[in-house]
Parts: structure tokens; C-alpha cells; sequence
């Protein structure tokens, strides 16, 4: 019963359709937008729901004109409406705007950088002026929805357990990630995960050094290395530096200086008083 019921609604529309389209056919009628839906009711819902301005700017008929069988081709180019930018030159559109009834509803494949270009130009620049491993990756490989943004720990694990997403960037620029910055706010741990021993180091000394960030003496960039005399100047006398050139040779190393009971170490020469020093944190 439902099955003949259905059957019969079959034919019935069967036969509209052939009546309809052939009086289209046969011009005796005009086909207006408000037609559409009786007969592509997907569509039409499609173009409501998430046309954009393909709903708001244009037509059904705008795009489509005439219709089969009296008009056979009428499906558009998309270059009728769009031209004059870089991007309306690039081949295949429907490869990323796959319907154009959504035309904001985008589908990148895994290999889309080029195409990328024609609108965002400033990435590529640092991707290529800094080689990394990330270079050779196209775009949509970490952008693989348009305008998502990828955590870095969707593909890499943190330098430590302690460390969160949103630390990466402190050191990192996902464009160029191999020329490692820092802020003078990052905490000594964010550099213990890779350099314990200093680290261990500079939080037991006794020294005043305990109390200045791993940043504030290797400023900016990694791997920088200050001198001493980037903060101290020249503290002694400039006889008693020109026998003992080295500061280490008496104050042995930064991350955990020397500290003597009185006086000096053994055979050294009794140091003037050394000029004083503003803690950089202390300094505008
Ligand atoms: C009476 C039903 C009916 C109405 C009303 C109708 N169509 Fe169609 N449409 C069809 C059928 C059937 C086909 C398939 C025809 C063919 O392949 O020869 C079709 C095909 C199409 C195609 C595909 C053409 C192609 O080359 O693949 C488009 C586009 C289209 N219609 C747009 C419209 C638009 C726009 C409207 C409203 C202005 C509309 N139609 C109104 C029945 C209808
Ligand atoms: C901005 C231009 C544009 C507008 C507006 C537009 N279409 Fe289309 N339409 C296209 C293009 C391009 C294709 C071919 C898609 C393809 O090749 O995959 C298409 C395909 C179709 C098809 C055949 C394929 C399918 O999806 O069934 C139908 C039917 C259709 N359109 C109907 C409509 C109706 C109805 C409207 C209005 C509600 C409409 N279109 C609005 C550009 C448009
Ligand atoms: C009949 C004219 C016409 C055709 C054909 C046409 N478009 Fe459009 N499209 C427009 C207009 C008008 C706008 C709104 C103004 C603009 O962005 O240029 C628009 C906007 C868009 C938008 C932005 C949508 C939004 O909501 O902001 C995209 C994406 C787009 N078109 C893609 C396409 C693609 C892909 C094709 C081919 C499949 C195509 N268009 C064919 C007229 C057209
Ligand atoms: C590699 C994927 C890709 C291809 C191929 C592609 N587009 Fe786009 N298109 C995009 C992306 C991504 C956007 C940005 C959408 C946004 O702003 O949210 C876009 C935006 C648009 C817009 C709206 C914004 C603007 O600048 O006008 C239009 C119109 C458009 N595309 C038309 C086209 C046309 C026409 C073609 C073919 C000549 C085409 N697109 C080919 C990915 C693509
Ligand atoms: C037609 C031009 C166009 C194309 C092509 C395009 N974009 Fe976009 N993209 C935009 C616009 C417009 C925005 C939103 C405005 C903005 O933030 O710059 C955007 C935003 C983005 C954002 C988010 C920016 C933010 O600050 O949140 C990312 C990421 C992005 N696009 C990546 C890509 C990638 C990857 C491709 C290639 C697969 C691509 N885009 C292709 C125009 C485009
Ligand atoms: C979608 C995955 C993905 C995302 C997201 C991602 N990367 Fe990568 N990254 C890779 C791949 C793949 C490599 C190459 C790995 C290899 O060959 O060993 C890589 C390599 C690296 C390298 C080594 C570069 C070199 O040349 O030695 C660094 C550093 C790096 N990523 C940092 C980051 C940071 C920081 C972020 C976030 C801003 C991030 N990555 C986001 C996939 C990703
Ligand atoms: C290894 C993964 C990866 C690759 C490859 C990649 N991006 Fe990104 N992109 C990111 C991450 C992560 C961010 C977020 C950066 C942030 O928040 O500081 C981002 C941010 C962006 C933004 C937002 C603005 C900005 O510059 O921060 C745009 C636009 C963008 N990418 C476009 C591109 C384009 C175009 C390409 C190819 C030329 C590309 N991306 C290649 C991971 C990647
Ligand atoms: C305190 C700074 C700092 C922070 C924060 C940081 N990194 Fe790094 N990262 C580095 C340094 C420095 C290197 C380079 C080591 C070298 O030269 O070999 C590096 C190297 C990498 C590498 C290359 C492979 C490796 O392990 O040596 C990847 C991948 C990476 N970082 C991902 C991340 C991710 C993901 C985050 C966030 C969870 C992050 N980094 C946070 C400083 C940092
Ligand atoms: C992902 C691991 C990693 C992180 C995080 C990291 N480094 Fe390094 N660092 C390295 C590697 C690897 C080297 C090279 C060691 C070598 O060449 O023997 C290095 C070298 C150094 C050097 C020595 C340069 C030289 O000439 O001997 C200094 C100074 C340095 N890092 C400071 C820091 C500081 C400060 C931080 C925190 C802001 C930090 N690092 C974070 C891995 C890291
Ligand atoms: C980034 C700046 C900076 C650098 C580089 C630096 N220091 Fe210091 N140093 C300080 C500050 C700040 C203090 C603490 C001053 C205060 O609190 O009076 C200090 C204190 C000292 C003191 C006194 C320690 C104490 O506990 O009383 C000595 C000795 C010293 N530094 C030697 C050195 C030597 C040797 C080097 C090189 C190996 C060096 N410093 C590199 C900033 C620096
Ligand atoms: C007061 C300045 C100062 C502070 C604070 C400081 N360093 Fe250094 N660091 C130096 C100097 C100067 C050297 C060169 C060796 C020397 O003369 O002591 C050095 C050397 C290094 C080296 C090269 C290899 C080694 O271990 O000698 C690494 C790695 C390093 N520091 C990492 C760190 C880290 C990580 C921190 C924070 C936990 C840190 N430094 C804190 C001044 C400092
Ligand atoms: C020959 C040994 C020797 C050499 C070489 C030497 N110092 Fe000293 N320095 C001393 C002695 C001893 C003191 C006084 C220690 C004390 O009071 O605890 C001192 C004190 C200091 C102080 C002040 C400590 C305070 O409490 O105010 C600073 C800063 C300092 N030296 C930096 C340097 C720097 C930088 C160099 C290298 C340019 C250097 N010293 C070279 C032996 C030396």
C-alpha cells in the first residue's frame, strides 16, 4: 500500500516535471527563481541556509540562465563575476569552493600552499628566509581548515611536562621555529628543561646571581653569551685585571660564583671594591 502510494506520487511528479520543463521548452511559460524549489528543493535549501553572498548578491537566475533541455549549458564560469585579483586566476575553483551554493564552506587538500599565496604573502616570506623543517610543509598541512590554527602540541610534545601550549610561543614563530627568541619575562624553568645542570646550578649558588633570570644575562636570543663586563664594567683596578685577564680565574663561573668567608681566594690580590650594580629587573 505505501509502496503503490509512493509509486503513484512518483508519477505524478514524473509527469509535472515533462510538463513543466517542456512548456519552459516550448517558452510558454517563464521560469522565475520562486520555480526552483519545486523541483531542487536541496539546492535551494543549500543556498538559504549558507549562501552568503551568493544568496544575497545574485540569483538562482543570475548564475543559471535558461534552462534544459532549450538551453543546454548553463552551468557558469566563475570568472564571469570574478576577475581582477590574483586569486580569481588560480585553475580549478570548485576544488576548494566545492559547491557553490556554499561558497564559504572551503575544503582544503593536504598540499595547498601556492594557492594560499594569493592572499596571504607575509608567512612564506619568514618560512623561506629561515629554512626549517617547516618549509618544506605546505600550508594547509597545519592549516588544514581555512583560518584554524594549530596548536605546535598537536604535532610536538612540550620540552617538559610543565610546559603548556601556549608557552611555545615565548620561544618559537611557527613560520620560522628554529630562530628561538625569548621575552625578558620567561622563567628559568622554561630553559631547565634543557639545561638542567645550569639550572641546578644558579638555584643552589649562595651568590647574588641567585636572584637574576637565565634571560637577563642571555638576552633575547639563544645560545647568546654575555660577557661579565656587560653588567660589571670594569670592577678592579686595570693592573690587577691585566694579570688576571680572566674573571673566572678568581670568581669561577656565573652560575655559581665564588663566595669567600674574608679577604680573597688564596694568592689573589686583594680586590679594590667594585662598582655597584642595578639589578636588571630594577632598571626601566
Ligand atoms: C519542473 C522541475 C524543474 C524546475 C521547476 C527547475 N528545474 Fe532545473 N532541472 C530539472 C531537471 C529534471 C533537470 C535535469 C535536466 C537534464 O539533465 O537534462 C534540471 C537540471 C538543472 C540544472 C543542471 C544543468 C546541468 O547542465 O547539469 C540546473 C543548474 C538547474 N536545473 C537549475 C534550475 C534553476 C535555477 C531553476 C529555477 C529557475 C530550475 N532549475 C527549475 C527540473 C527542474
Ligand atoms: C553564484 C552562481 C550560482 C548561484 C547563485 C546558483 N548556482 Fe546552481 N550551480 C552553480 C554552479 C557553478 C554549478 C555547478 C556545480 C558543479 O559543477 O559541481 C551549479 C549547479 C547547480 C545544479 C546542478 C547540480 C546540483 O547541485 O544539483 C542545480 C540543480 C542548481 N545549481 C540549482 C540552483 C538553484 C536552484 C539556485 C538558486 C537557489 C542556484 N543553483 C544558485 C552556480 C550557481
Ligand atoms: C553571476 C555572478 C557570479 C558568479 C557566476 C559567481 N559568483 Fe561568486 N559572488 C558573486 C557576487 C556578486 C559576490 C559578492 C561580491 C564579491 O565578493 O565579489 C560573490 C561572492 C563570492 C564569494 C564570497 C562569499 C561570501 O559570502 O562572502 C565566494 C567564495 C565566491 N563568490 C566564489 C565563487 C565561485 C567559486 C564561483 C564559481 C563556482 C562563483 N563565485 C561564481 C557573483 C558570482
Ligand atoms: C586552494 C583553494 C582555493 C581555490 C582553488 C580558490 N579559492 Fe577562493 N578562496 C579560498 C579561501 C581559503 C578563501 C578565503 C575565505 C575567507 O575569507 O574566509 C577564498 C575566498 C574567495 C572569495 C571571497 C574573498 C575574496 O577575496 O574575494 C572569492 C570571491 C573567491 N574565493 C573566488 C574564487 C574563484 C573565482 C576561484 C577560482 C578562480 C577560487 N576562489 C579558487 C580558497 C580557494
Ligand atoms: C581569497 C583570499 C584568501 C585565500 C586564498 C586564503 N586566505 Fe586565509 N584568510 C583570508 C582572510 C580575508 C582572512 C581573515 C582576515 C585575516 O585575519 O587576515 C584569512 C584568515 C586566515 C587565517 C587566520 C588568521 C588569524 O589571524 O586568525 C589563517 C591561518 C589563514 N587564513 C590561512 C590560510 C591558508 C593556509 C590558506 C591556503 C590554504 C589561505 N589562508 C588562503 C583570505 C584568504
Ligand atoms: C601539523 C603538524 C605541525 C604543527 C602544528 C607544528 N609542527 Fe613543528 N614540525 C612538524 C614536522 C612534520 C616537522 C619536521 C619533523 C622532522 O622531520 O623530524 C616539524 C619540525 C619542527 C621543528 C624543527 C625544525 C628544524 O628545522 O629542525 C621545530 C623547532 C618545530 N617543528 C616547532 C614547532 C612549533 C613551535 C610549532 C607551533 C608554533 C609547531 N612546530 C607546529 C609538524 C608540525
Ligand atoms: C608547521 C605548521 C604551519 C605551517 C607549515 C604554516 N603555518 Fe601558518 N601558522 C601556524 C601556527 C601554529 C600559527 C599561529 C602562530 C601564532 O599564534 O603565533 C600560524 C599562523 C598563521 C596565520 C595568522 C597570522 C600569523 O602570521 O600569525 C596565517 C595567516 C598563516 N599562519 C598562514 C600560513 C600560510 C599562508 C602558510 C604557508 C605559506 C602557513 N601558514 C604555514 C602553523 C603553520
Ligand atoms: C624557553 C624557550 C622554549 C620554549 C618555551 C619552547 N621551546 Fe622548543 N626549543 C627551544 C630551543 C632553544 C630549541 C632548539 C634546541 C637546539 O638548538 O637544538 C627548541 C627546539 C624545539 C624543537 C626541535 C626538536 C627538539 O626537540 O630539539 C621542537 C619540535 C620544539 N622546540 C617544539 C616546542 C614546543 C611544541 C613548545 C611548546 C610546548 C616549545 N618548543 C617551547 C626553546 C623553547
Ligand atoms: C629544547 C631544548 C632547549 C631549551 C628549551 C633551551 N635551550 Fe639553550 N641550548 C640547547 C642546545 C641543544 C644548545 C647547544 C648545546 C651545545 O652546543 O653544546 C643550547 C645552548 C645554549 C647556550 C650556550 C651557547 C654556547 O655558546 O655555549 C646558552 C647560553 C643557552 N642555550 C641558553 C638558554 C636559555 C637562557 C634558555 C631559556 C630561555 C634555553 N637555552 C633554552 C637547547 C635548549
Ligand atoms: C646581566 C647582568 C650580569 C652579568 C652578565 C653578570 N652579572 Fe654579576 N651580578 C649581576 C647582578 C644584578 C648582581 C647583583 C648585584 C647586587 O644585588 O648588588 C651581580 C652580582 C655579582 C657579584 C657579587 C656576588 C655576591 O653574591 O655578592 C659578583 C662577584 C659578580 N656579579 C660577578 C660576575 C661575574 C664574574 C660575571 C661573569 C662570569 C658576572 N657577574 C656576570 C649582574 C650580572
Ligand atoms: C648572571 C648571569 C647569568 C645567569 C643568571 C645565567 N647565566 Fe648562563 N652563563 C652566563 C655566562 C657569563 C656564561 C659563560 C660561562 C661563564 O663565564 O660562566 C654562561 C654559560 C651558560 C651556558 C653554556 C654552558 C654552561 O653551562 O656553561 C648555558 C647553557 C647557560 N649559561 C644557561 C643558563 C641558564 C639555563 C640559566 C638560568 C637557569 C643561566 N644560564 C643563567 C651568565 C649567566
Ligand atoms: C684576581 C681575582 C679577581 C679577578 C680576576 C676578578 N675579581 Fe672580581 N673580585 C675579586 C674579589 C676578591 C672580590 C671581593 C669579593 C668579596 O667581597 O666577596 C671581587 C669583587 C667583585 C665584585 C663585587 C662583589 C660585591 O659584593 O660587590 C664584582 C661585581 C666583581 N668582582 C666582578 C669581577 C669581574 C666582572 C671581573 C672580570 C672583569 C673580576 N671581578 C675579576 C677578585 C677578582
Amino acid at each position: 500500500m505505501k509502496n503503490l502510494l509512493s509509486k503513484s506520487k512518483g508519477i505524478l511528479l514524473a509527469a509535472l516535471l515533462v510538463g513543466l520543463l517542456s512548456t519552459f521548452a516550448f517558452g510558454a511559460d517563464t521560469l522565475t527563481n520562486a520555480d526552483c524549489v519545486k523541483c531542487h528543493a536541496a539546492v535551494v535549501a543549500d543556498v538559504a541556509a549558507k549562501g552568503g553572498a551568493h544568496k544575497t548578491s545574485v540569483t538562482c537566475q543570475d548564475c543559471h540562465v535558461g534552462h534544459p533541455p532549450a538551453v543546454k549549458n548553463i552551468i557558469p564560469a566563475c570568472s564571469k563575476c570574478h576577475s581582477g585579483k590574483p586569486h580569481y586566476k588560480l585553475p580549478d575553483c570548485l576544488r576548494c569552493h566545492n559547491n557553490p551554493h556554499t561558497p564559504k564552506i572551503i575544503k582544503l587538500g593536504n598540499n595547498i600552499t601556492e594557492e594560499c599565496l594569493s592572499c596571504h604573502t607575509q608567512q612564506i616570506v619568514k618560512l623561506r628566509q629561515v629554512k626549517s623543517k617547516h618549509t618544506s610543509l605546505a600550508c594547509s598541512f597545519c592549516h588544514n581548515v581555512h583560518g584554524k590554527i594549530p596548536l605546535c602540541t598537536q604535532c610536538h610534545k612540550p620540552h617538559s611536562a610543565d610546559m603548556a601550549a601556549a608557552d611555545c610561543k615565548r620561544c618559537h614563530q611557527a613560520h620560522m621555529p628554529t630562530a628561538v627568541t625569548y621575552a625578558a619575562d620567561t622563567p628559568n624553568k622554561m630553559c631547565a628543561s634543557c639545561h638542567k645542570k645550569a639550572f641546578d646550578l644558579l638555584s643552589k649558588t649562595t651568590s647574588k646571581h641567585k636572584a637574576v633570570t637565565c634571560v637577563a644575562c642571555h638576552k633575547d636570543k639563544h645560545k647568546f653569551v654575555p660577557t661579565c663586563q656587560n653588567c660589571h664594567g670594569t670592577p678592579h683596578p686595570a693592573g690587577m685585571l691585566a694579570k688576571f685577564p680572566k674573571c673566572g680565574d678568581c670568581h669561577s663561573i656565573a652560575h655559581d660564583l665564588n663566595r669567600w668567608e674574608s679577604g680573597g681566594p688564596k694568592g689573589a690580590p686583594a680586590a679594590a671594591p667594585a662598582k655597584k650594580v642595578t639589578h636588571p629587573s630594577k632598571k626601566k
